[in-house]
């Protein structure tokens, strides 16, 4: 970070200037990750889209490439939109991704690596047969609602299968197209899953989680012991929805195990800002792998000033919970390779109304790992069966609300004399059959500047709001 620039980001993936998106296309091959991103070549706003491409390989240095993929057929000449990679057999990668077309409808195209011999996939051939999946005046779908395929996944049939984000009317739903060569693709009459009142579906992610255990599961893996996950981004609320669900290849269709896909409930991965989410399966560390992108708090007009907008999250593990009612998810471990002069606070007491400052460090770019010993649980009050919504709950319970046990956590990007914070803290209640159920909140209100935080990171620099306190309040 420089003067200058106190916003840009030490741990994040981050181009050196623009307008950033999605994550697309994001794989390992051959020991090499890629990950593909929506980028505006030409500045700090939305438009003129193109698949940006980096390479690494360790998930955190990374080697910039010239975009993979920019407006060059018809099928694409308006913009090049969200989609992903799927490995063929023969170790074969192919990226399906949305084109905006001369007549600006949303199509489905198909590009493929020109050398496979070259490490980092630099140039991409699109299929001369695209778009493979457009809408028509038979199919029924609207042409502005039809975006970011998926990872293909290959059925028992030895048929593949794709999902493409839509709506119709409210109802939103994950299109079912099936090949048996990658090229032709035909429509299944119905969805893989539609939910009614959820809007627009963008960026679906299907996947399998095994049912015990940290590793993932390659996406066409469908054995005993695996359950699935749907993922959508609704466009009306800008938030991300995911459930646990059963597939059944023989009805080719999703069934959420309970609830379904919300707009104001169900499961999150994150409820800060963080959209367009992608998973894929790292087949050199038997792990499924979670890239989101978060975009900016601030205003336009700031964005253009400073000269780009967006990064990409820290790339996360994911796992199904040993309950399997949600999902685990942990940065991955090769963060810790950014952790550098390392400081230690020795275990303390945190009486009521202890605030311990954390000498040594600037809070502008800080990872944390803190544990607590909490000694007296029976004063843990108890959790309200109506409060299921955890948003709602850490904006009614924000850090100076009292409380039992807690609030207790973080101040961060602190000013020397307290007055500008932003708390990320933590609340213990007791849930059903005496489980304790732990809350955490990020309270943004004393904030100076409204930012996202993400876990285990906080890296958001500004010049003058840089201690961390450790408090009991
Ligand atoms: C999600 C999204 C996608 C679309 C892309 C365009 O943020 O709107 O639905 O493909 O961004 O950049």
């Amino acid at each position: 970070t420089s003067p200058n620039q106190p916003y840009r980001t030490g741990y994040h993936f981050q181009p050196p200037k623009n307008w950033i998106n999605d994550p697309n296309g994001v794989m390992i091959y051959k020991g090499i990750y890629h990950l593909f991103y929506q980028y505006n070549p030409k500045g700090a706003v939305w438009g003129n889209i193109v698949w940006a491409h980096s390479t690494s390989k360790d998930l955190i240095n990374w080697i910039p490439h010239d975009p993979a993929i920019y407006p060059s057929q018809q099928s694409d000449i308006n913009g090049c939109w969200s989609g992903s990679a799927t490995i063929l057999p023969g170790e074969k990668p192919a990226i399906f991704y949305t084109g905006i077309d001369p007549h600006n409808r949303q199509v489905q195209n198909l590009a493929v690596p020109k050398n496979l011999s070259d490490p980092y996939l630099r140039e991409w051939v699109k299929s001369p047969k695209n778009p493979l999946m457009a809408p028509d005046a038979m199919n029924q779908i609207n042409t502005s609602s039809f975006r970011d395929p998926t990872t293909a996944w290959l059925g028992p049939d030895k048929r593949w299968r794709v999902i493409i984000g839509s709506k119709i009317n409210r109802k939103g739903l994950a299109i079912l197209y099936r090949s048996k060569d990658f090229v032709h693709w035909i429509k299944a009459k119905h969805p893989l899953h539609s939910v009614k009142g959820t809007g627009m579906w963008e960026c679906p992610d299907f996947f399998p989680v095994s049912t015990y255990g940290l590793n993932g599961l390659d996406t066409s893996d469908m054995g005993p012991n695996t359950k699935h996950v749907l993922k959508v981004s609704l466009d009306d609320t800008k938030h991300e929805y995911y459930t646990v669900g059963t597939y059944s290849t023989a009805k080719d269709r999703y069934v959420p195990d309970e609830g379904s896909v919300e707009s104001d409930s169900g499961l999150r991965f994150d409820y800060g800002k963080y959209y367009a989410s992608k998973t894929f399966f790292d087949g050199a560390k038997n792990r499924r792998v979670l890239w989101g992108w978060v975009n900016e708090s601030s205003s336009v007009n700031d964005d253009v000033k400073k000269g780009w907008a967006g990064i990409q999250a820290i790339p996360r593990k994911l796992w199904l919970d040993k309950s399997g009612k949600h999902l685990v998810q942990w940065p991955v471990v090769e963060i810790e390779k950014l952790r550098v002069n390392q400081v230690q606070v020795p275990s303390k007491l945190l009486k009521g109304g202890s605030v311990i400052e954390v000498t040594g460090v600037t809070a502008a770019q800080a990872d944390v790992e803190i544990s607590f010993d909490v000694s007296d649980f029976k004063k843990a009050e108890k959790l309200d069966p109506g409060w299921t919504n955890p948003q709602l709950l850490c904006s009614q319970k924000g850090a100076s609300v009292k409380g039992a046990l807690g609030p207790f956590g973080l101040l961060a990007l602190a000013s020397k004399d307290l007055k500008e914070y932003t708390a990320v803290f933590f609340r213990i209640f007791k849930g059903e059959d005496n489980k304790f159920v732990v809350l955490m909140c990020s309270d943004q209100s004393r904030s100076l500047q409204f930012f996202s935080f993400n876990i285990s990171s906080i890296s958001h620099p500004t010049s003058c709001f840089q201690t961390l306190f450790l408090v009991l309040l």
